[in-house]
């Protein structure tokens, strides 16, 4: 089948949801993805932040095609083997307590705002179920993760929304010091934001809350589905702060392009759940979490993380030496990079498409950079010379 083929059939089958570009990607190796008309294409977008690993890794392969021979699906009714050994990796990785595993960012989130008002309802302060949320930021798209989601476009035509939802500026501990009250649960952040434009929190509005939420009995919830799994150059965000939160959220790069969602919480709050509170037919598969297990072993090894902070410096050079006018600046960390400029990017993302480079927004004016994590500095070379050539055609 041709780009225009498969295009036609998705036009006339698939629920017109996504604003799609008109190719069809086929197969993918490295940073490296074609399309059906046989066209190559530098893969900066990495299915948005997921495939962390680039396409068709052979460990990952041979981690799945292991676990496709052995075991499938069975059931939270029972002990999963590679579910276990997932959750003891990723809780000593964050210093917290306990995993819960689900298949999105979206269900992470709302699995966390679930542990938040249900910690204080066992702690006989059911009064206690607000969230403060931020504006610009993004959770996802169920209803209550939509909600959370501090920009109106999102949730336009979904009324009535969940209650118990307060948007506060991100980077004003002011704004955020308004909103508490004795109905405060948590307060949910990303610590880089993401979807609303790449703005990394201010170290200090970060330990700050940080202060607030043990000083009023708060559960402070970070959202690193996007800025997780190595993506900033430690394996969380929030590990190059200095702070941990009571829970944090995960998914997309976690089975480096096989659905996994998980949310990790400590000890304390994670009591918050009993049996029968929450859960997922499919979360924790034996298949993906033995794909998890092996993402979190390899993006989790110092040297890895290192490269990534090499290769997100690197990049990060290269986008500030370029001179084009219409730049306002380039902001970020690790390999969650974007360019912010004077105007819509959306025509800038065609022409690099159209030069063999692809790219994606993150809010009208904001170019981003959330390539595989193992990208090479030839790679990177090679994207900002289309950039740059992209850029000469973008009038
Ligand atoms: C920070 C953040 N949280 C949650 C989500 C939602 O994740 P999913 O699309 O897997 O539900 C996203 C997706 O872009 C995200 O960037």
């Amino acid at each position: 089948m041709t780009n225009q083929s498969i295009l036609n059939k998705g036009q006339q089958y698939v629920m017109n949801t996504y604003s799609r570009f008109p190719i069809a990607l086929v197969r993918g190796s490295g940073s490296s993805v074609w399309d059906a008309d046989g066209n190559e294409y530098l893969d900066f977008l990495g299915g948005i932040a997921v495939c962390v690993l680039g396409h068709c890794d052979p460990g990952l392969q041979a981690a799945l095609n292991q676990q496709t021979a052995q075991l499938w699906h069975v059931s939270n009714l029972y002990w999963i083997q590679p579910q276990v050994e997932l959750a003891e990796k990723l809780v000593k990785l964050s210093g917290l307590g306990k995993a819960f595993f689900c298949n999105s960012g979206a269900e992470a989130n709302e699995a966390a705002l679930k542990l938040a008002r249900k910690y204080h309802y066992r702690q006989d302060q059911p009064q206690r179920n607000q969230f403060i949320v931020f504006n610009d930021s993004f959770h996802g798209r169920t209803l209550a993760t939509v909600t959370a989601t501090g920009q109106k476009k999102y949730q336009e035509g979904f009324a009535p929304l969940p209650a118990g939802f307060v948007y506060a500026d991100y980077n004003s501990l002011e704004s955020v010091r308004r909103l508490i009250n004795e109905e405060t649960a948590a307060i949910m952040l990303e610590p880089v934001q993401g979807e609303g434009g790449i703005h990394p929190a201010r170290s200090e509005f970060l330990t700050e809350i940080r202060q607030l939420c043990d000083r009023e009995g708060i559960l402070l919830i970070f959202d690193e589905v996007q800025s997780g799994i190595g993506r900033c150059g430690t394996f969380f965000a929030y590990q190059s702060y200095g702070i941990k939160p009571d829970i944090v959220t995960l998914a997309k790069g976690l089975g480096g392009g096989f659905p996994i969602g998980a949310m990790l919480a400590s000890d304390q709050a994670a009591d918050g759940f009993a049996p029968g509170d929450h859960a997922s037919t499919f979360g924790g598969t034996p298949l993906a979490t033995a794909v998890a297990n092996y993402v979190t072993e390899t993006v989790s090894s110092p040297h890895f993380l290192e490269e990534v902070q090499s290769r997100g410096a690197y990049l990060r050079q290269r986008l500030n030496s370029l001179t084009d006018t219409r730049i306002i600046e380039v902001r970020g960390m690790g390999l969650m990079l974007g360019i912010e400029f004077d105007r819509e990017v959306r025509d800038l993302v065609e022409i690099c498409m159209n030069l063999g480079l692809l790219l994606i927004g993150a809010g009208p004016q904001v170019l981003r950079f959330v390539p595989p994590l193992n990208i090479t500095t030839a790679e990177i070379d090679q994207a900002l010379a289309i950039l740059q050539a992209a850029l000469k055609e973008w009038q």
